[in-house]
């Protein structure tokens, strides 16, 4: 067994997970202080995860995600299990970096016309925050089909016999390969926390206050 995923990469993908799933209620529903709120909380994570992209665990580290065309297809034919991301999963992750970050940076720039506006709708004119409105109600789609492919994706492996979940739940896979430099995952933590008090201070104040 070789540890492959420190304890923020595990964390951060399901509160990802949990994160994106009460997002996409809420905004459907116009439950927007809740929406804000936790828009805030997922806009530090993902700030938390690029920063451990680049202090992080080997596994973690963004250098990591970028492999040539000619290893990705030989990747997706695989029938090992792999130490980390396997290159055409790392193609799947950066997918995921680019689709969170364009529909958070977005609502941040999005309002409904009545109540609610972004804290940065107050910046740029008025047909930008159109523009970046229709980004969002469009991009969620594209967020959708990717969430759908990635699960498929994992299914399939399963299929091949490579459970990819248990690691991600455990921290450890079933190959014994040379192990990964790893970092404490509560120093990730801990900057995580950092950034929401921040975040939450200076936009979440009103969100948070009407629904506490
Ligand atoms: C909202 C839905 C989801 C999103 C946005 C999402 C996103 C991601 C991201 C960004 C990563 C890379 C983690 C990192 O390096 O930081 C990842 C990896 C992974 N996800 Fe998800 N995920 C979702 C749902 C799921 C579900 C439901 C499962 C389980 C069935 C799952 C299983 C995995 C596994 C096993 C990996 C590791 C893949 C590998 O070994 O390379 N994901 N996911
Ligand atoms: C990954 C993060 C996010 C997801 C998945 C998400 C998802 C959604 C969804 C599904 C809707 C409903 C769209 C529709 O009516 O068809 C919505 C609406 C909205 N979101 Fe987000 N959102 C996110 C982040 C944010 C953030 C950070 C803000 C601002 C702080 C924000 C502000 C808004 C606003 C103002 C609306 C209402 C737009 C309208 O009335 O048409 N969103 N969002």
């Amino acid at each position: 067994m070789t540890k492959v995923w420190d304890g923020f990469i595990r964390g951060f993908h399901w509160l990802l997970v949990v994160g994106i799933a009460v997002l996409y209620f809420s905004g459907e529903e116009g439950w927007l202080d809740l929406h804000f709120v936790v828009g805030y909380l997922l806009l530090a994570l993902m700030i938390t995860r690029v920063i451990w992209g680049v202090i992080g665990s080997d596994t973690a580290k963004l250098s990591s995600l970028f492999h040539h065309p000619k290893h990705i297809f030989a990747a997706l034919k695989s029938k090992s299990s792999h130490t980390g991301h396997n290159p055409a999963g790392s193609l799947m992750v950066l997918a995921f970096f680019v689709l969170v970050f364009v529909q958070l940076v977005s609502g941040l720039m999005t309002t409904d016309d009545i109540l609610m506006e972004g804290p940065l709708v107050a910046y740029i004119s008025y047909e930008l925050a159109e523009i970046a409105g229709d980004i969002h109600r469009l991009n969620i789609d594209i967020l959708l089909v990717a969430i759908a492919i990635h699960i498929v994706a994992i299914m399939m492996y399963r299929v091949k016999g490579i459970n990819l979940v248990k690691p991600l739940l455990t921290g450890k896979n079933d190959i014994d390969t040379a192990a990964p430099r790893m970092k404490k995952g509560w120093i990730a933590y801990a900057i995580f926390l950092l950034l929401v008090v921040v975040v939450l201070y200076i936009w979440g104040q009103e969100p948070l206050n009407a629904l506490i």
